[in-house]
């Protein structure tokens, strides 16, 4: 009865230029390790589910890139989106296709942007996870302890109990700085990982009660699903549905929201300065993907094709990134500006 679904259609703007829209940071193999994002997640959940169990769901730009990483991957595995939604839609189309073949699934959905070091201690709690959400109307998540007041992430309250599964008291999502910083000093809060785990019934039920809009228009195109029709019906569908992820549209509303606590070394390579935090430095503290030599630079992340030397010289905490034909030289920690560069960029095209 185990289900998982790869969310697999983000774009990743805090990893331009390397993250292209044809290329997201989910198809790319950030970590040098010879597999993508993706293809780790997918790596990461084989032992655990039946492969023919497994659904990513991307946008139709990116199904050719999903079969081609993933060529084991049967069709109906893939979930073609036609626009981008966010997470919501997304989680809703794979519920109710997945209901539609097994009304007693559990569902574990999975972002494709995380990396777990410790994977055997993973799948101790997603076991912990799977038995308290089977035959039960709880929305389980992943909660992990935070390290700084992280702006980028959702944050849980919960109701501690001496067992390993607790009752979630307030969720929010993305806080402002200062809240964030509240919430990491009250040590009373842990991070949503963002992977989840509910039985199939139990998040439609979700959809039906804080998202009432989507939950109507998936279940009434749920009998076109594994047909000829489906994606003339995915595309109705999706051009009724705003925008939402499912932290903002259901995690914060809902009221049987519970947590198990991971401790397996987890990390969300979000941006390039997540990506500096988890490598491996040098003795500067700079972190070399590709061919650089470097003068009085420290805490730098120089990223660039084996083909091309870098030379760098007199910066601090700074991130030179060459991809294609962008040149982005920016301080490493000021994510917020990557939307702008994406837009301007895009506006001067
Ligand atoms: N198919 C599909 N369609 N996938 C999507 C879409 C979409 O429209 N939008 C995003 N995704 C995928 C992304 O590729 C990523 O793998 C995952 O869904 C989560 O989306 P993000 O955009 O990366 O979310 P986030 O990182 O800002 O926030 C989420 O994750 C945090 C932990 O990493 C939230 O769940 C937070 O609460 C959580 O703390
Ligand atoms: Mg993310």
């Amino acid at each position: 009865n185990n289900y998982v679904v790869i969310m697999a259609g983000g774009i990743g703007s805090r990893f331009w230029p390397y993250s292209r829209n044809n290329q997201p940071k989910q198809f790319l193999d950030i970590l040098g390790t010879g597999r993508s994002l993706l293809q780790m997640t997918y790596d990461r959940f084989l032992p655990v589910v039946d492969k023919e169990n497994i659904y990513v769901v991307t946008n139709n730009d990116y199904a050719a890139l999903v079969k081609e990483q993933l060529p084991e991957l049967t069709d109906h595995q893939i979930l073609k989106e036609p626009l981008r939604r966010n997470t919501a839609p997304c989680i809703a189309y794979a519920s109710y296709k997945i209901a539609k073949k097994n009304p007693d699934a559990i569902i574990t959905v999975a972002p494709s942007d995380h990396i777990i070091f410790h994977e055997e201690k993973f799948y101790n709690v997603l076991k912990t996870a799977i038995s308290a959400a089977s035959g039960q109307d709880k929305l389980l998540t992943i909660g992990l302890k935070p390290n700084r007041p992280e702006t980028g992430y959702g944050y849980i309250q919960f109701l501690e109990s001496k067992e390993k599964v607790n009752r979630v008291k307030t969720f929010t999502e993305k806080p402002e700085r200062d809240l964030a910083q509240k919430f990491l000093e009250s040590g009373d809060f842990v991070w949503n990982s963002g992977i989840f785990v509910w039985g199939v019934q139990a998040i439609i039920k979700a959809f039906e009660e804080c998202l009432p809009e989507i939950a109507e228009t998936f279940a009434d195109i749920q009998k076109a699903l594994y047909t000829d029709r489906e994606t003339r019906a995915v595309d109705d569908a999706y051009s009724q549905c705003g925008n939402i992820s499912i932290d903002y549209g259901v995690m914060e509303k809902a009221d049987n929201v519970y947590v198990v606590l991971g401790d397996f070394g987890w990390s969300d390579l979000g941006s390039w300065n997540s990506l500096h935090e988890l490598s491996e430095k040098n003795g500067e503290c700079n972190v070399i993907q590709g061919n650089a030599i470097t003068y009085d630079t420290q805490n730098s992340l120089i990223h660039g094709p084996k083909d091309k030397l870098i030379i760098v010289q007199g910066l601090d905490g700074y991130l030179v990134a060459e991809c294609g034909n962008v040149t982005l030289i920016c301080k490493k920690d000021e994510e917020a500006k990557f939307r702008d560069f994406v837009a301007d960029v895009r506006d001067k095209k």
